[in-house]
Parts: structure tokens; sequence; C-alpha cells
């Protein structure tokens, strides 16, 4: 009984010391201890050799220790189960698979995410609204009653006549829907799609990206839109970029203007982009019409405000040095793959 003791006590240690990490060492084990000819097997067969008035201790001995190595196969096969399968079956389920192709953010999304999360930073909260848009939040609310000349100015897509729907032409329709709900100060930015019926070139297209932005609040000034737009193009281009303000006409804002940057492409030489003047105009801005706001239940005696409008596709041209806009609609995977997909 010593003996066997000894004997069990020693193979424990070398079961216990014995590495099952994969299929083949688990098999080996399997050999080794639990087949027809292993070592279980063999040290049952010393039940010959123990005396009658042993053999029920001795029993229970090589019984414990024949469950010791089972035990330590099966600890292997419940942590492996989709290995074991996978041979029977044929398959190494441990090779590595076939990568599924991932898929890239669009530059317009990658663009448009970058100007959203700027104005975020200055509390620009992000509103939306309809592409098929009435006649009163896509003009007359904004100063363009019918007849006006400025409506001339974007050609729209009507899709009925009598009630007028249209595509928006702008997503300053956005800011009409938020300005009625009359919950004021107001700090919005709306982008979104918008078509009109341009010719298609390099340049223009039928439909294309804004980001429009309002400002509404007691005592908003003109220099407040300066500071906020110059804010916005040094996240945008950098601290080194120029800027310049126009003066211009917009039906919806008084005083108007546009704001040009130093041309990104030729760093102010003059180069195609910016037509040998070394300035891009990339938005139109201005202090929101005192009738836009009476149309819209703004008391404005009491309440002023600033709005912005910019074309993404414009944008992200200069950003990547983008020069024909076609390039956005076309879906060239060859094209499209070529931008972050981070942010
Ligand atoms: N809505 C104008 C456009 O689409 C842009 C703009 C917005 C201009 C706000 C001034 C103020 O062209």
């Amino acid at each position: 009984m010593e003996n066997l003791r000894a004997l069990i006590d020693k193979y424990k240690i070398e079961i216990a010391a014995e590495a099952i990490s994969n299929v083949a060492e688990a098999e080996a084990f399997r050999i080794k201890y639990l087949g027809t000819k292993g070592l279980v097997k063999t040290i049952m067969g010393e039940m010959r050799n123990v005396i009658p008035e042993n053999k029920k201790e001795a029993g229970q001995l090589l019984n414990e220790f024949k469950i010791f190595a089972e035990e330590k196969f099966s600890s292997f096969n419940n942590n492996s189960s989709f290995e074991n399968a996978s041979v029977s079956a044929g398959i190494d389920l441990t090779l590595p698979g076939t990568a599924l192709p991932l898929g890239t953010r669009h530059p317009i999304s990658i663009i448009q995410n970058k100007i959203v999360s700027i104005f975020n930073k200055l509390g620009f909260a992000v509103a939306e609204g309809p592409e098929i848009e009435d006649d009163f939040h896509n003009f007359t609310a904004l100063n363009l009653p019918e007849d006006h000349p400025a409506r001339d100015m974007q050609d729209t897509f009507y899709l009925n006549e009598e009630p007028a729907w249209l595509l928006r032409t702008h997503t300053s329709s956005v800011q009409i829907r938020e300005m009625q709900k009359g919950k004021l100060p107001l700090r919005i930015i709306c982008p979104g799609r918008v078509y009109r019926n341009e010719t298609i070139s390099a340049r223009a297209h039928c439909f294309f990206n804004q980001v429009e932005g309002l400002y509404i609040a007691e005592n908003v000034s003109f220099a407040d839109l300066k500071q906020t737009l110059y804010f916005f193009v040094k996240e945008m281009f950098g601290e080194d970029i120029k800027v310049r303000f126009r003066p211009s006409y917009f039906p919806f804002t008084e005083p108007s203007a546009e704001m040009d940057i130093s041309c990104l492409i030729c760093g102010g030489e003059g180069c195609s982009v910016c037509k040998k003047t070394g300035w891009v105009e990339i938005l139109g801005c201005g202090m929101v019409h005192p009738k836009v706001l009476e149309n819209c239940g703004i008391d404005s005696n009491k309440y002023t405000g600033f709005a912005f409008g910019m074309g993404i596709e414009r944008i992200t041209m200069l950003s990547y040095q983008i020069k024909d806009l076609r390039l956005f609609s076309e879906n060239d995977i060859r094209f499209l793959k070529q931008f972050e997909t981070a942010l």
C-alpha cells in the first residue's frame, strides 16, 4: 500500500505539471494517461498485487487518481469546445480570418463633423429640419416676399405649385423653424443638404451641403459675429490664416457681408483656385434683418442676432485640395477611401 501511495503521489505531481494548451497536447495527454495503454489503466492493473484486506482502500485510491487525471483532461476540453468542434469538422478556427473591408467616412462628413464640433465649443447646438420645405420657411419669412428679385439668386426646384412645396435652397429655413419655437436666447447651427437648379460643373452642383449658424439674444453685435467667425476659421485652418470681410447683400441680413480667407492652395500668392486674387470666399453673414425676427414673432426692439452660412463642399475642397466638386457624389471608392476615418 505504501508503494502504491508513493507511486500515485509521484504521478499526480507529474500530471499536474503537464501542459495542455492546444488540441495536440490534449491528445498526447489522453494517450499517455487515459488511453487503453495509458498510465491510469496500467496502474489499475496493480490491483492484482494488492492483498484482499487492502483492496477496498487501494480501489478508492486508484479511483481518485483516475478522476484526477480525467478532470485535468476535461478542464481543457471545456475551455476549447470550439477548437475541438473545428478539429472534427476539419476546419482550423485559430487561423486568422479574412478581414471584411471597412468603409471610410465621406470627406464631406469629416469636414461637417469638424465644423460642428468647433461651433459646439462656442455653445452652438445642432438643429435640423426638412429638406422638402414650403415657400414661407424657405423664402417669405426670410424677407423674400413673392416677386422679390433675390429669389432668382437661388434657382429653386419646385415640387408643387399650389401650395408651393420645394426643395430647400438653404438651411436658413431651419433657422426660421427654430425662431418660431420662441425660446430665446437661441444659438444654433444647421448642417444639411440643400438643392439648387444649377448646371453641374467642377465648381457647382444641383445639391450640396451647408452649415448655417444663428445667434439671437439681447445686445448681439457685429463684433460678436466677427469674433465668432475668427475663432471658427483659426480652429478650422490654423492660426496663420488671414481673413477679410466684404460688404454684401442678403435679403435676410442687414448689414450683410461675405468672408474671404487667404488662399490655402497658394498661401495668398495667387493661383487658379483663388483666380489670382489670393483670397477665397467661404461664407455669407450679417445681422439678422428686423423683419425676419418679426416674421417669427420675436421682438426686434429687444433682440438682435447674427447669422452666417457656408458651403461644406467649398471648405472640404480647400482642406483636401480637391479640384472637382463632382467627385463628392460619384461614389468612386478609390477617391473616397483616401480620407481619414477618425473624427
Ligand atoms: N442663406 C445664405 C445662402 O444660402 C447664406 C447666408 C446665411 C448668408 C446667413 C447670410 C446669413 O447663400
